[in-house]
């Protein structure tokens, strides 16, 4: 559901950087950081997907959005620094700030049941003993489609459909404002994703919740998001409203990835081969456009300048092809 117009943003990120292993041998091999000047909002009640190739940055966005990974920039949840914030108020806010992966049995404690993942983050954040919260369990486990009958089963007696409803429980049962998924039907049969897919769209429009959608299966993005944003190697390329983006997409990225979808999933392909180093790396390092190594309509002035983004918005403006 769309956020009014207006409202003040949930979510405000500014200039987001991830680069990996700084000092090692890796990050001199990382030719651009991972996350490369990110900037977006997500508003109350709103669907932001976020889509890209493998390697594109996603889950990096994700991971330092969470504080799991080191970053740099300004996020900006409910009006406090995420970034900056430490100890007891770090905790407060993440309450409010919750996650589900793609791999719903490697993000599941094997050593818990049903019952005791989802009563965890209640008696990790709120002061209870779990007899009190059973009630709650129960009602959101049901909600999500679990009957009673699986509160004794532990993650390996779980379907894969039935693991990634139990993380969603483990999620929302804190009622956070802002739900950040990472691939979350990927690994799941198509029969199960659209299940999920419905599931959670009802989810967050009963809950009142904003969604950070990640993935690669666009028509899943189509379905769930009201704006998408699209990222090549750690930068934005574009960020438009959904029928915009999917009826009438402006950078050749955007249409590529389009073009190609389903994009190839890269747990079951081969991997990328890494960008031809030294025009690209040049390219970038003077203000080039990241994508001038794949795009089709590539010309030199590429090599010198990225395409022109309008405010944090970033709807293009310019791709210097545009202006030939
Ligand atoms: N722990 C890590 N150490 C070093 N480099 C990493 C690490 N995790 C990710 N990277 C690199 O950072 C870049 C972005 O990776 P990220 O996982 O964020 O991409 P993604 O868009 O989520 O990809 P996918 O669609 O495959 O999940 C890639 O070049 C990746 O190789
Ligand atoms: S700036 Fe050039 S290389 Fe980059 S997307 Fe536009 S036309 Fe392609
Ligand atoms: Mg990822």
């Amino acid at each position: 559901m769309s956020a009014a117009a207006g409202t003040a943003p949930l979510l405000e990120v500014r200039d987001l950087r991830v680069r990996y292993g700084i000092g090692t041998r890796a990050a001199s091999a990382q030719r651009t950081a991972a996350v490369d000047g990110v900037s977006f909002d997500v508003a109350a009640g709103e669907s932001l997907g976020l889509v890209g190739e493998s390697g594109s940055g996603k889950s990096s966005i994700a991971r330092a959005l969470l504080r799991l990974i080191p970053a740099t920039g300004t996020v900006l949840f409910q009006g406090r620094d995420l970034l900056q914030l430490e100890g007891a108020a770090l905790r407060a806010t993440r309450e409010h700030l919750q996650i589900v992966f793609q791999d719903p049995l490697g993000a599941l404690d094997p050593r818990m049941n049903v019952a005791e993942l989802v009563a965890e983050p209640l008696l990790e954040f709120r002061a209870a003993s779990a007899g009190q919260h059973r009630e709650q369990v129960t009602r959101m486990l049901g909600r999500v489609g679990i009957g009673s009958e699986l509160l004794g089963r532990y993650p390996h007696q779980l379907s894969g459909g039935q693991a990634q409803r139990v993380g969603l429980a483990r999620a929302l049962i804190l009622r956070p404002r802002l739900l950040i998924c990472d691939e979350p039907v990927a690994a799941l049969d198509v029969s199960i994703r659209s299940q999920i897919a419905n599931l959670l769209r009802d989810l967050r429009d009963e809950l009142g919740l904003s969604l950070l959608f990640i993935a690669h299966d666009l028509a899943t993005v189509r379905f769930l998001c009201d704006r998408v944003l699209v990222i090549y190697r750690g930068q934005t390329m574009e960020l438009a409203p959904r029928d915009a983006l999917y009826g009438a997409p402006r950078h050749p990225y955007t249409r590529a990835l389009l073009a190609a979808n389903p994009v190839p999933d890269p747990a079951r392909g081969a991997p990328r081969a890494p960008p031809p180093a030294a025009v690209l790396t040049a390219a970038v390092a003077s203000g080039g456009c990241v994508f001038l190594d794949r795009c089709p309509l590539a010309v030199v002035r590429c090599t010198q300048q990225a395409p022109l983004l309008r405010g944090v918005e970033a709807s293009l403006v310019s791709c210097h092809r545009a202006s030939e």
